[in-house]
């Protein structure tokens, strides 16, 4: 077969079109085995010059060479399409549609137990006056002990309530700490409210080694016991959403005197006696009594002329017993199947 120019032609013209018209490039590798493998048609042309004459042979041969190149830059053009293109149907494949709807609506969030029960005890006491005080959980030993005349030996101190940690400081074992902080430096009349954490070293269903009181101190000329009680009935009613009795049990605390626990009469049985109480009837609900003169001058307010009253109670069981919840590691180990009940 006379190999010439337009034999070249024609063939870089069909193989343009084939590789064109390759889909994929499995099928343009075979596009370019036909025309440039080793037994392709350019090299079949390049086979068969050997029969021309030498000036002819070397025209042609360049031409053929030349044919090759553009035939070889024609498939690595149209590869880089096909792998654009693959490229591109694989994102589109993949893409997110970001307006389409969520397979399910995500859980709605709601407050924590602790923090209704808190939020309703804050309104109540500034509804009556109280501003909100707060304290550091990181505190001294002179603000959560000494200054509340809990002297060195006090039980309170022992190392198995108390957390210490490095620096001398203690994590605060009652919110009573805010006491000292608030008073120091304030001249009365000041009614204060302190919510906050506390941390003690005890574990069992009732008591957990972080939990949550609520303090409040009032100091003023003339203040009674009985003002003290008059608060603390109000409160319980406002907690609890209906008539309440409560009991005073002479107690002893370094802080106040006199000093007084008080309990509840419990809402589950009507002091009849349940689990929640212990059979008791009544559910201790926190210390109270008159700050003693002693703490009052260790703020630098004159004792003679102040009097002031205190109370400090868990707000957890408050929680606990609104609730419904047996035990106390409920509210804080964060189980979504108990918080989603409330
Ligand atoms: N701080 C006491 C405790 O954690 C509770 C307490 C008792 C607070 C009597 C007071 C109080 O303010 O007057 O056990």
């Amino acid at each position: 077969m006379p190999v010439g120019a337009d034999n070249l032609e024609r063939l870089e013209e069909e193989a343009r079109r084939e590789i064109a018209a390759a889909e994929s490039l499995q099928a343009l590798t075979e596009v370019r085995a036909r025309y440039l493998g080793k037994k392709g048609s350019v090299a079949g042309v390049l086979r068969s010059i050997g029969d021309l004459a030498g000036e002819e042979r070397a025209r042609v041969g360049q031409l053929a060479n030349a044919t090759k190149q553009r035939i070889e830059e024609a498939v690595g053009e149209r590869r880089g399409a096909l792998e654009r293109s693959d490229r591109d149907r694989a994102l589109d494949a993949e893409r997110i549609d970001t307006t389409l709807p969520g397979a399910e609506e995500p859980p709605a969030g709601h407050l924590h137990p602790v923090t209704r029960v808190f939020r309703d005890m804050v309104e109540f006491f500034t509804s009556m006056g109280f501003s909100i005080e707060e304290g550091p959980e990181v505190e001294t030993e002179y603000h959560c002990f000494e200054a509340l005349n809990i002297p060195e030996v006090h039980p309170a101190r022992d190392e198995q309530d108390t957390f210490y940690v490095e620096g001398g400081n203690v994590l605060r074992t009652h919110t009573s700490n805010v006491q000292i902080r608030a008073m120091t430096g304030r001249t009365p009349p000041f009614r204060f409210i302190a919510p906050g954490r506390v941390y003690r070293h005890d574990l069992s269903p009732r008591h957990y080694p972080m939990f949550h009181q609520i303090e409040g101190f009032l100091v003023d000329e003339d203040v009674s016991f009985g003002d003290l009680k008059g608060v603390l009935y109000a409160f319980g009613r406002h907690l609890m959403a209906r008539e309440i009795e409560l009991r005073f049990r002479a107690n002893h605390f370094p802080f106040t005197e006199p000093s007084a626990e008080m309990d509840y009469a419990c809402l589950l049985c009507d002091r009849q006696g349940c689990g929640v109480c212990s059979n008791s009837g009544w559910i201790e609900w926190g210390g109270c009594g008159m700050i003693h003169p002693q703490v009052l001058e260790n703020c630098g307010i004159d004792s003679d002329r102040y009097q002031g009253f205190a109370f400090g109670m868990g707000v957890d069981r408050t929680a606990l017993l609104r609730y419904g919840i047996p035990n106390i590691r409920l509210l804080f180990e964060g189980d979504l199947r108990v918080l989603g009940q409330v």
